[in-house]
């Protein structure tokens, strides 16, 4: 939940607050980010969720179904986000989970290929790490943000683990 409300800060902070179209890519069985953003601060956004476990995407729905609002406002999609193109375009923004990818190289692939179908405009939150809790997660640096513009890179010092990097897609 504090990572949730973080990015939420971070997202506001640049200009991103009433989206009306978000994806979450690697959304996993307990989509608690939508469900935070949906519920406390995008009120009227429609989240497209990403995951490639159907299981997940099951379970996921399960619990979205106890809300009629949410149900409404909440989709769930089972493919490899690596499948998704032209549909990639349909966001103002979309958030990468830390674990899609687990190794840098894998990370990178899925960064290339995002950042090659969404929107211009558009803005990507990618989730990172810093440090030792680089053990943890995939680490993403400044540099390898392959021609976009890095409006906000936060390493928490606290209890979250994890970084969020912000980035938006230049508009030619
Ligand atoms: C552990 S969860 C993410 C939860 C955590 N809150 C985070 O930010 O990493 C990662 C999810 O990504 C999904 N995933 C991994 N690779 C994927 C891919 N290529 N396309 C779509 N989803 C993927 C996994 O099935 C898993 O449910």
């Amino acid at each position: 939940m504090k990572l949730a409300n973080l990015e939420y800060t971070i997202l506001s902070k640049n200009g991103v607050v009433q989206p009306k179209k978000v994806a979450f890519v690697g959304s996993s069985p307990m989509p608690l980010t939508s469900l935070i953003m949906a519920s406390h601060h995008m009120k009227s956004t429609h989240f497209d969720n990403f995951d490639i476990d159907g299981a997940a995407n099951l379970m996921a729905r399960k619990i979205v179904s106890f809300d009629a609002e949410f149900e409404k406002r909440m989709k769930f999609h089972t493919c490899d986000i690596m499948e998704v193109k032209e549909k990639l375009g349909e966001y103002d923004c979309i958030f990468l989970a830390t674990l899609v990818g687990m190794s840098k190289v894998e990370k990178m692939k899925f960064l290339g290929h995002i950042r090659q179908y969404m929107k211009d405009g558009g803005v990507l939150l990618v989730r990172s790490a810093n440090g030792a809790r680089a053990f943890l997660y995939p680490v993403i640096e400044e540099n390898e943000l392959m021609e976009s513009k890095v409006l906000s890179i936060f390493h928490p010092t606290n209890d979250v683990i994890n970084s969020v990097v912000l980035v938006r897609k230049p508009i030619f």
